[in-house]
């Protein structure tokens, strides 16, 4: 891998509109990141892809939406308040801040030694309320709300075990050295599924979501074989786990971890039941037993796999004799399926027949875009570069010049760059896959 390939993705992400520094106006904000109009599509397709396979296509699971803000009880009853930290080191001569696992004996910026290490929770605090605001936290991950939850969905869905509560939404974490573009932010997007099963099934259903995390990156278009499964030492773990594998992947800078799969038996579920007082046990109408359901949670972060598509897409190669760059994603994630050309923007009768062309397409399949800015290579260029996979263009044959080619259009594939004349009708079921 290129050293600047890192560099270039950045580079790309902001000049076509995909990832924009955060309040960038004011010099930016440390950790924090805006998606622009085709990064906001790309996430969408991916946070829509994900709930289509793991909440409406399964019959065990279902979802919610939970507020990010909680009652501060629930922090303190998940261990968070207490120990969501990590170890702090300061440069005693600059003052500087490292995560102390990731600098060595001196500070990297100017050589000098470091104080004591110390634990530095990651929390965001803020008060609610006007008088005498009430401390509560924004969420360090959305398994909290599902667990706070769980009372709620089983008593009015009545759901048989195994059975699993999903939720997509925001999360922060004051991390001490927010790097690596959207790879480890302030402000963050997880989809987390909390699996609840009967203690002694736990083993089953970890190795099914072991399974589902590669199938959820098979339908993204994250290659199998830039993944890696890591077995968490326990030392490591987090502290609710008995069992955690990273799912690893080969961003530029590294091997770094893009999912996580925990089993966090009943430890959640039993504190909230001790800390709320409400009665959280399940109880099995088969066997009449009542008890606390185990845990398996997949994590899946978001703009941890926006990265990994952009990574993985990300190609250079000479086409026609001129180097492009493009992306080439999955059809099912690219923010743009297809964009429809008239040849030459100034023929009423062109752009009159593209645009019709245009609006049937756009009925099954909204994601499509109209481009009649410069000449073709421009805007094959430029839809390249965001990764649409087909450009379409209506041309005088499309309106009848040579009569046993009208209303076909040219369909052109975004990485070999070939052409072919395909019928309207062929176009559209190949754009709508
Ligand atoms: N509920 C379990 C949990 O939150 P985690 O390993 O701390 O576990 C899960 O986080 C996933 O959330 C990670 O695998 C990663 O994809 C994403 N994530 C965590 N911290 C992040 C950060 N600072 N920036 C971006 N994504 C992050």
């Amino acid at each position: 891998m290129p050293e600047d390939r890192m560099e270039k993705i950045v580079s790309l992400a902001k000049r076509r509109g995909f990832i924009y520094p955060g309040s960038e106006i004011y010099g930016g904000f440390s950790g924090f990141w805006d998606y622009g109009p085709y990064g906001i599509e790309l996430k969408n397709n991916i946070k829509q892809l994900w709930w289509r396979m793991f909440v409406q296509e399964r019959e065990d699971m279902c979802g919610v939406d939970a507020a990010i803000i909680m009652n501060p009880e629930a922090w303190k009853a998940s261990g968070h308040v207490a120990g969501f930290a990590d170890p702090l080191v300061e440069c005693t001569k600059c003052k500087r801040r490292f995560r102390a696992d990731q600098v060595g004996d001196t500070c990297p910026e100017c050589g000098g030694s470091f104080g004591e290490v110390r634990q530095f929770n990651m929390m965001f605090s803020t008060q609610v309320g006007a008088a005498d605001g009430a401390l509560s936290y924004l969420r360090p991950e959305t398994a909290g709300g599902i667990f706070a939850n769980f009372k709620n969905v089983v008593d009015s869905l009545h759901p048989k075990l195994p059975f699993g509560i999903a939720q997509i939404g925001k999360a922060f974490r004051n991390e001490i050295a927010p790097r690596d573009f959207v790879f480890r932010s302030r402000e963050f997007e997880q989809m987390e599924i909390e699996y609840f099963v009967r203690p002694g099934e736990w083993e089953a259903a970890f190795e099914e979501w072991r399974e589902q995390v590669h199938a959820f990156n098979e339908a993204v278009g994250i290659p199998r074989s830039l993944v890696h499964e890591i077995e968490v030492a326990p030392e490591d773990r987090a502290h609710y786990s008995k069992r955690t594998i990273d799912f690893e992947f080969d961003f530029p800078f590294g091997r770094k971890e893009l999912y996580g799969l925990a089993y966090r038996t009943d430890f959640d579920l039993k504190a909230h039941a001790q800390a709320s007082g409400a009665d959280l046990t399940y109880l099995d109408e088969s066997s009449k037993e009542r008890f606390l359901p185990h845990v398996i949670e997949p994590s899946f972060g978001v703009d941890r796999t926006v990265l990994a598509l952009l990574s993985a897409a990300y190609a250079e190669d000479d086409l026609g004799g001129e180097s492009r760059t493009y992306l080439k994603f999955n059809p099912a994630v690219a923010p743009i399926k297809a964009a429809v050309f008239p040849l030459l923007k100034n023929k009423p009768e062109l752009v009159a027949k593209a645009r019709e062309v245009y609006a049937m397409l756009k009925k099954s399949v909204p994601q499509v875009m109209w481009d009649d800015n410069g000449n073709i290579g421009k805007r094959y260029r430029r839809q390249d570069e965001i990764g649409t996979p087909y450009c379409i263009t209506v041309d005088f044959d499309t309106l009848g010049e040579k009569p046993e080619l009208k209303d076909t259009v040219t369909l052109r594939d975004r990485d070999t760059g070939r052409q072919e004349r395909v019928a309207l009708a062929e176009m559209i079921a190949r754009v709508a896959v």
